[in-house]
């Protein structure tokens, strides 16, 4: 365990390119594998959760060779197979979602493991529908934690199925697993989660169509195998938001957060802090959008899930609303619950340690804010294990009075870099 001390920032100053996109990461190894022949890579993440697919695509019979700047994945003429050891998706909850899809279209026996924390996280979102489409999924418990066992077949059973949770994840394993299905997959989606799975499909050539409703959508597959490509991976917006709020609750800072992706099913959160009154500006760039956050004075809203439906950037989000004036309220937060740590529970403690009054009805919370970071506590943290909260805490020490973060190593889930560049704009 690393516990890593933060100290109060001063001004606040520079740009940071965020890692390239986590979601699109994952899913550039996964379809570059499952194509015939070279695939390139520009932008890969390099965090720890992205190299657990690089190496499990490697295990599967792709061959993915890393350079400085690009990363070539070689997928096997013949398609993948099943390795004859277990898959280890480390600490990444998309991992073992997504390669649970893939691996249930590849015949054979799979077995997917993970760390203490993953170890934990309900799979049964993914097994129910996968059993549905001919595969065997067996894990420990009613919510089929992992070790996970799938038993995969080359001829799946189409679906069509209406998602009970609203998660990309499991949209995304159900299209993974219906590339090998024998006629056309049907997902539909009561809220519209992020569509990197489509978009990436549709870009390596496999027929799907998208239909928005008023609320949710469908989306519709042909199987057929993806057809090998080059990826170029913007801006990770989960990650910009870290800076977005810091630049917004510290007293005199200027950070520009250059290239992430645009896609509005990612960007909730720049609406939420525009409704809080940040001075956060957004302009277009050749692939994807900058940001520019200044210091700002925060009032408090109301944030709905649907607003921001992966539910990543609420960590960050509490450390806004804990330097707002007055109460915020985010509602229908379930799902926090079974993130990589509890943070329904740890976002409230984080804004209690930063001297907020936070309480909680059923699925929602409130945070009174202390009317801006110079009120904040310097204050201790235990990360959990979970990259969120970790940076979560981090910004909130900087733009206050600084702080102590247990577990602070876990930030290379997801932003190897991330302590480097929150220096570097000081
Ligand atoms: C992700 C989807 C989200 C998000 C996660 C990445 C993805 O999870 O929390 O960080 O890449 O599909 P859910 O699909 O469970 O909301």
């Amino acid at each position: 365990m690393t516990t890593r001390s933060v100290a109060a920032a001063g001004a606040l100053r520079g740009s940071v390119q965020v890692p390239g996109d986590k979601s699109a990461s994952h899913r550039a190894l996964l379809l570059s594998a499952l194509a015939s022949g070279r695939s390139t890579i520009t932008g890969l993440s390099r965090a720890d959760d992205v190299r657990a697919t690089g190496v499990i695509a490697g295990q599967l019979g792709a061959e993915v060779t890393y350079s400085e700047s690009v990363v070539t994945v070689e997928g096997p003429t013949l398609g993948l197979r099943a390795a004859n050891e277990p898959l280890d998706c480390g600490n990444s909850g998309t991992t073992m979602r997504l390669v649970a899809g893939l691996v249930s279209g590849i015949a054979g026996t799979h077995v997917l493991i993970g760390d203490s924390s993953l170890s934990r996280r309900p799979m049964d979102r993914v097994a129910i529908p996968l059993t549905l489409m001919g595969a065997t999924v067996s894990g420990q418990g009613v919510s089929v934690t992992a070790p996970l066992k799938v038993i995969g077949s080359r001829e799946l059973h189409a679906i069509d199925y209406h998602l009970p949770v609203s998660s990309a994840q499991v949209k995304s394993s159900i299209l993974l697993a219906g590339l090998a299905a024998t006629t056309k997959v049907i997902v539909r989606e009561d809220v519209r989660t992020r569509s990197t799975t489509e978009d990436m499909l549709l870009r390596a050539g496999v027929s799907v169509e998208s239909t928005n409703l008023a609320d949710g959508r469908i989306v519709e597959l042909e199987p057929s195998r993806p057809q090998a490509t080059t990826w170029i991976i913007p801006g990770d917006p989960s990650q910009a938001a870290f800076f977005a709020v810091l630049g917004a609750i510290h007293t005199d800072a200027e950070i520009e957060i250059l290239n992430i992706d645009s896609s509005p099913e990612r960007n909730g959160f720049i609406q939420v802090l525009q409704r809080m009154a940040a001075q956060l500006s957004i302009s277009s760039t050749d692939t994807g959008i900058s940001l520019r956050s200044v210091s700002s004075k925060l009032t408090a809203t109301e944030i709905l899930s649907s607003e921001i439906p992966s539910v990543d950037e609420v960590p960050a989000l509490t450390v806004a609303a804990a330097a707002a004036n007055g109460v915020s309220v985010f509602r229908d937060m379930g799902e926090l619950r079974v993130k990589e740590s509890d943070r329904f529970a740890s976002s409230m403690e984080l804004a209690a340690a930063l001297g907020c009054r936070t309480w909680s009805e059923s699925d929602d919370f409130f945070i009174e804010g202390v009317g801006g970071a110079k009120h904040f506590n310097s204050f201790d943290f235990d990360g959990r294990s979970d990259h969120r909260m970790v940076m979560s805490s981090a910004i909130a020490g900087a733009a206050g009075y600084g702080c102590r973060i247990t577990g602070a190593q876990t930030v290379s889930s997801s932003y190897p870099l991330f302590f480097d560049d929150l220096a570097a704009l000081q």
